[in-house]
């Protein structure tokens, strides 16, 4: 049985303060969740969510890693950094960070390392922009995006990878992959890390979807075979909204 995971991407939104007040509000109400409960808060914020979140079912998690364990890269945070912070999950790749700031399957690739060297889990994020899937070009963007990513990553390691499947076109945009589409682009990814890997892991592997995800979309996404759970931006910081997709 594949883990159940809603993750909430708050991407570059909460003070501390507001991250306070929004914390204190979301523990008790999703407290009795069925599923893992992860928020992803910006780095100025993880240590009140970390004095929060320290009695709580809820697991925390970082929007970005350095691959480096220190030393002059300015504006950038470190593994040990982080795991002062009793971070669990890290998000690796997501295509915000692909496309604004030039991140390559490489550094991904270095990134996923560190994460694992670290015991983080990465959260770690594949899609396809609109011009590839219309040029028929997704399929192959996958599967380069993830052969690049898990490049000498061994077979016990990649089991403890989350992969979040998220079209960049669904991202923001209030466009969600119909729940059979992206059932099926999993299953593809499932394809793609059974002929990296073999059947096992593909089937064990946790993959969530991503992109544009609701409280109105969630219970028929969690319904399909492939999908494990979601990957949540927008709705991860409207406590009502995030409640429900957690209880889908
Ligand atoms: P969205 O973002 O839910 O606002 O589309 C998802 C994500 O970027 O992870």
């Amino acid at each position: 049985m594949r883990k159940n995971i809603i993750a909430g991407n708050w991407k570059m939104h909460f003070s501390s303060e507001e991250t306070k007040k929004f914390l204190n509000e979301l523990v008790p109400k999703v407290s009795d969740a069925k599923c893992e409960v992860v928020v992803c808060p910006p780095f100025t914020s993880l240590q009140v969510a970390s004095d929060i979140l320290k009695n709580s079912n809820i697991k925390l998690g970082a929007q970005n890693i350095h691959f480096e364990e220190k030393g002059a890269f300015t504006g950038e945070i470190s593994a040990d950094m982080l795991k002062s912070f009793n971070v669990s999950y890290v998000i690796v790749g997501h295509s915000e960070r692909r496309s604004y700031f030039n991140e390559t399957d490489e550094d991904i690739n270095k990134k996923i390392f560190t994460c694992l060297k670290n015991d983080f889990v990465p959260i770690f994020c594949v899609g396809e922009t609109l011009e590839e899937r219309e040029a028929g070009k997704m399929k192959s963007v996958l599967e380069s995006q993830i052969k690049n990513a898990f490049l000498g990553v061994s077979k016990e390691d990649v089991k403890k990878i989350v992969v979040a499947y998220e079209p960049v076109w669904a991202i923001g945009t209030g466009k969600t992959a119909t729940s059979e589409d992206a059932n099926n682009v999993i299953g593809f990814i499932r394809n793609v890390v059974e002929n990296i890997y073999d059947k096992e892991v593909s089937e064990n592997i946790v993959i969530l979807y991503g992109g544009s995800v609701k409280p109105n979309t969630i219970k028929e996404q969690m319904s399909m075979e492939n999908i494990d759970g979601a990957l949540v931006g927008g709705a991860s910081i409207v406590v009502s909204d995030f409640e429900s997709i957690v209880k889908f």
